[in-house]
């Protein structure tokens, strides 16, 4: 049996790749911050799919969330086969209604524990000959938005390099970009979501399905659903200063428009 590690995954995303995971019979290593609402799900995949779900209740907005992750992923004696740097948020506000604390947390979640697991996993993977690191980036990476947009591209431009430089090595990387999907993110973040059109959501459960299709392809990275891929390849052609405007407005209710 193989074992995966979810970070951020009771809510959301991470909790769609726990379900699927789980009921493809893999153990699993769940990440959030919320350590009811870790055990309660624990129990809850536990009971329904019989695999073994362990807890790791930590803070990816702080060093010993990161470190404590980190020993975990280490552990040679209890192998993680698969990670999902997921955890993430949104901060509410445009470039400067930011406060400097708030930027730097996200940079934190979104970039140094994305950093430092996936160098963790690798290293144990590596030894292994065979492993997989999905990072959940956005299609906000391919656009002009703020730290947010920022540090997403960060994560598809690192795993992209980390993926070529892993290669032939039996550890695949891959960034996962997603667009609108109906979770906890909007809300947690104070996003307005009245001028998103209902053709743009997605379904998590569906994601994740096309997600773990995409790696065991050996995709470096993912942009699930048509609707998506078309928009993506329109972005490429359309002019960047068009691009920051409509950018900018969609999701945020508040601020000048
Ligand atoms: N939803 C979208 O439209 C969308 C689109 C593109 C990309 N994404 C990306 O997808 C990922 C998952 O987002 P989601 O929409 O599923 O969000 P969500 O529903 O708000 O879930 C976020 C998860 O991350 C955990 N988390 C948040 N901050 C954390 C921290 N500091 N340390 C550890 N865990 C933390 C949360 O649990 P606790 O609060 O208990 O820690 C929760 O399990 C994020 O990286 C996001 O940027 C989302």
């Amino acid at each position: 049996m193989t074992t995966a590690l979810i970070t951020g995954s009771t809510a959301g995303i991470g909790a769609a790749f726990a379900r699927r995971l789980a009921a493809q019979g893999h153990n699993l290593v769940l990440v959030a911050r919320d350590t009811k609402r870790l055990g309660e799900q624990a129990t809850e995949l536990h009971d329904r799919h019989g695999i073994e779900a362990e807890v790791l209740a930590a803070d990816l907005s702080t060093e010993e969330g990161i470190a404590a992750v980190e020993r975990r992923l280490d552990d040679r004696t209890h192998p993680v086969d698969l990670l999902v740097n997921n955890a993430g948020f949104g901060n509410k506000g445009r470039y400067l209604e930011v406060s400097m604390a708030d930027e730097l947390t996200m940079l934190k979640v979104h970039i140094e524990a994305v950093l430092r697991l996936t160098s963790a996993a690798t290293a144990s993977m590596r030894s292994r000959g065979r492993g997989g690191v999905i990072n959940v980036a956005s299609v906000a990476a391919f656009v002009p938005r703020g730290t947010y947009g920022a540090s997403k591209a960060w994560v598809v431009q690192f795993t992209q390099g980390a993926a070529r430089d892993l290669g032939g090595s039996g550890v695949r990387l891959m960034a996962l970009c997603p667009g609108f999907v109906r979770t906890e993110f909007h809300e947690r973040a104070g996003m307005g979501t009245d001028n998103i059109p209902s053709w743009m959501w997605l379904d998590a459960d569906k994601l994740v399905a096309s997600a773990l299709d995409d790696l065991a392809r050996g995709k470096t990275v993912s942009i699930p659903d048509p609707r998506y891929k078309a928009l993506m390849g329109l972005v490429k052609l359309t002019p960047r200063g068009l691009l920051g405007g409509v950018s900018s407005r969609t999701g945020r209710k508040y601020g000048p428009q």
